[in-house]
């Protein structure tokens, strides 16, 4: 047994629910390995898990992304050494913790070039990113694309990684200094949606074309204005609702818009195997490597401070990545 402290809630609500708690962990199961977290990365989905969107049994830990360095192995452990620097950025919830048990399909080795908080950082994010743009609707050169948020944890790599293969991405933000981040990091054009009509912007943006795919994490607020950006035969890649969830579709909608294709991603269904996440995680470590994609991390909170992380995720404060500090 080795002593731990981390996140659990025992009901739904308000960042309030999450408190610290001490515990003794288990050694390593088969096939698992335990972690010593150096930093833990803080998605948005996990506001969906704590306030009850997304059901979850209860009492729960939360988080599935961290970075840390192994120090121990249960049985089983092929790929892995005492000592490696490892990331992970799917499985069961927990990651709000000091120390924890992974099973070995969810790691990867982090490069030395990375360190511990842009791995924590930018994994999850970073490989949302990838999917989205060379599997969900592979990206070409040249394409014109619509991304909500592009501000945020996911919306910054997503900047960096258009510009990398010559896309031009429209981006939307809240505020001027929001819009001012994302250029910064590659977006072509900014669209303030708290000020202005995005589909209008769009379509002068584009000389009356609209975009091939609208990525909209936003949900709710943003859902009408996404379909009314698309070209016909366009897809809307609806992959997150932090403005809250898109309930009562009516199809009939997408073929008055023009022939519309939607899909609701998400990561597991992508990364389903450990070769394919593999894949990603390389793909994103050597853009990290050469500088092509810089993991930003706006905000460290100490573990404890998981509420305030909360908070501050939830209240649009976040401009790149937000980070919990064991
Ligand atoms: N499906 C997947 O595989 C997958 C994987 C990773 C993330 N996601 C989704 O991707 C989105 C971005 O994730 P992230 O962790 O990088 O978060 P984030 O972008 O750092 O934060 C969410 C952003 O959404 C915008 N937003 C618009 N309306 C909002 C509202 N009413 N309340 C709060 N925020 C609002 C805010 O930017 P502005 O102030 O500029 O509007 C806010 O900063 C989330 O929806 C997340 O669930 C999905």
């Amino acid at each position: 047994m080795t002593p731990n402290h981390r996140i659990v809630f025992t009901t739904h609500g308000g960042p309030e629910v999450l408190r610290l708690v001490s515990e003794e962990l288990a050694d390593p199961g088969p096939g698992e390995v335990m972690i010593k977290h150096e930093a833990i990365g803080v998605n948005f989905v996990e506001t969906y898990f704590r306030s009850g969107l997304y059901n979850t049994p209860l009492p729960s830990g939360l988080g599935t992304e961290a970075s840390g360095t192994i120090i121990k192995l249960g049985k089983n452990i092929t790929g892995f050494q005492i000592g490696d620097r490892v990331a992970y950025a799917q499985g069961p919830l927990g990651s709000y913790s000091e120390i924890r048990n992974v099973a070995e399909r969810y790691l990867v080795k982090i490069p030395e070039n990375v360190s511990m908080e842009e791995a924590a950082g930018g994994l999850l994010k970073g490989l949302t990113v990838y999917y989205l743009f060379h599997e969900t609707y592979p990206l070409q050169k040249g394409q014109t694309i619509l991304f909500h948020a592009a501000a945020g944890g996911v919306g910054l790599i997503a900047c960096q990684w258009a510009r990398h293969l010559g896309v031009r991405l429209i981006g939307t933000v809240s505020t001027p200094e929001k819009a001012t981040l994302a250029k910064k990091y590659g977006a072509s054009e900014i669209i303030n949606y708290s000020l202005e009509n995005v589909s209008e912007e769009v379509l002068k943006l584009t000389s009356g074309k609209k975009v091939p795919v609208v990525y909209d994490g936003v949900g709710k607020s943003t859902w009408e204005l996404s379909l009314d950006s698309l070209a016909p035969r366009g897809l809307l890649v609806s992959f997150g609702n932090a403005s809250g969830p898109v309930t009562n579709v009516n199809l009939s909608t997408l073929s008055q818009k023009g022939s519309l294709y939607v899909t609701r991603p998400v990561l597991a269904t992508y990364m389903d195997t450990p070769d394919k996440l593999k894949t990603g995680a390389s793909e994103l470590f050597n853009l990290i490597s050469q500088k092509k994609i810089k993991v930003t991390i706006d905000k460290k909170f100490k573990l404890e401070e998981a509420a305030k992380a909360h908070e501050y995720v939830a209240n649009r404060n976040s401009m790149g990545s937000t980070i919990l500090v064991p």
